[in-house]
């Protein structure tokens, strides 16, 4: 016999949390809404409708992927970023909370609203699309080294109708393309140590993309590569960049010997120094 939709829930979600996955709860409702093409008021209003087997089948493996240690992100192929929705799959980083702050300290730049914004390493392009969108007469040109991440950037560019203010560029960071053109430049690079990796969560170690994670033994070679490859920004450009917890210092450093300035260091909500911003001496 076919069980009920609440029925599915309840052992998904024991499963779930006998796994310690929290909150199982609301994991499982996502994932049955998803299965169903609901929202979670209409799943929840509905628990005593019977769930066919195809349907229950595609429930049970998208459980069986979480239990799997995938995050859930993936499985459900989206993630919230500033207020918006973007595909993800496992060829690129997901969106982190912290990376929204970059976004915010954008707007106490002032920058003229015909910016033209370099992101580097755009990954799903969450950056570039999304102050494309809070930007509207700005233009973006974002590199990445993986082809498969640019990619999710263009449909995310097509997603979020910027696309024709979006030019995606295979590229080492900003090697490609004219740096004296750009009012703002913004990167979350990789910035984990590979003597790190024993101690991240599988979820992040085991899915998302090694190219976006790592950067060198410390994690440090990209933030200082950054700092020396872009010398030819024009004289007052901005860059705004996320770094890892303890990488103030190494950031200070560098950036004394660098072409740079650095203006100030944001914390994100748990007090880690998160975004460096420096501007072109
Ligand atoms: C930490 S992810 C950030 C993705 C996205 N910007 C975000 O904030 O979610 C870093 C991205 O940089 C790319 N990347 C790694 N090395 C790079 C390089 N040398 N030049 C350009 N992109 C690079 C990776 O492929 C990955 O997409």
């Amino acid at each position: 016999m076919s069980p009920t939709i609440d029925q599915a829930l309840h052992s998904a979600r024991a499963r779930l949390a006998e796994a310690r996955f929290e909150p199982a709860l609301r994991e499982a409702n996502l994932l049955l809404s998803r299965t169903l093409g609901w929202n979670e008021a209409r799943l929840l209003a509905r628990g005593s409708d019977d769930l066919d087997d195809s349907r229950l089948a595609r429930f049970q493996g998208m459980v069986e992927r979480r239990l799997s240690g995938e995050p859930i992100a993936y499985i459900l192929g989206e993630k919230e970023f500033f207020g918006r929705t973007f595909f993800v799959d496992r060829r690129v980083l997901i969106p982190r909370p912290e990376t929204e702050h970059l976004v915010e300290i954008t707007k106490i730049l002032h920058l003229p609203a015909e910016s033209r914004i370099l992101d580097i390493g755009t990954g799903s392009g969450c950056l570039a699309v999304t102050l494309l969108a809070e930007m509207p007469r700005s233009r973006s040109v974002a590199t990445d080294v993986s082809l498969a991440a640019l990619r999710v950037a263009a449909s995310n560019g097509r997603r979020h109708k910027v696309s024709e203010r979006l030019d995606l560029v295979a590229a080492d960071l900003g090697s490609a393309v004219n740096l004296a053109a750009f009012d703002l430049v913004v990167s979350n690079p990789p910035y984990i140590g590979r003597d790190e990796a024993p101690s991240l969560s599988p979820e992040v170690r085991d899915f998302e993309p090694e190219e976006a994670l790592f950067a060198g033994p410390t994690g440090h070679s990209l933030l200082q590569r950054l700092l020396d490859t872009l010398s030819d920004l024009k004289i007052g450009t901005p860059l705004l960049f996320e770094i890892g917890a303890g990488q103030a210092d190494f950031v200070a450093d560098s950036a004394a010997s660098s072409a740079f300035d650095l203006e100030a260091l944001h914390p994100d909500l748990a007090g880690i120094e998160r975004i460096a911003q420096l501007r072109r001496r």
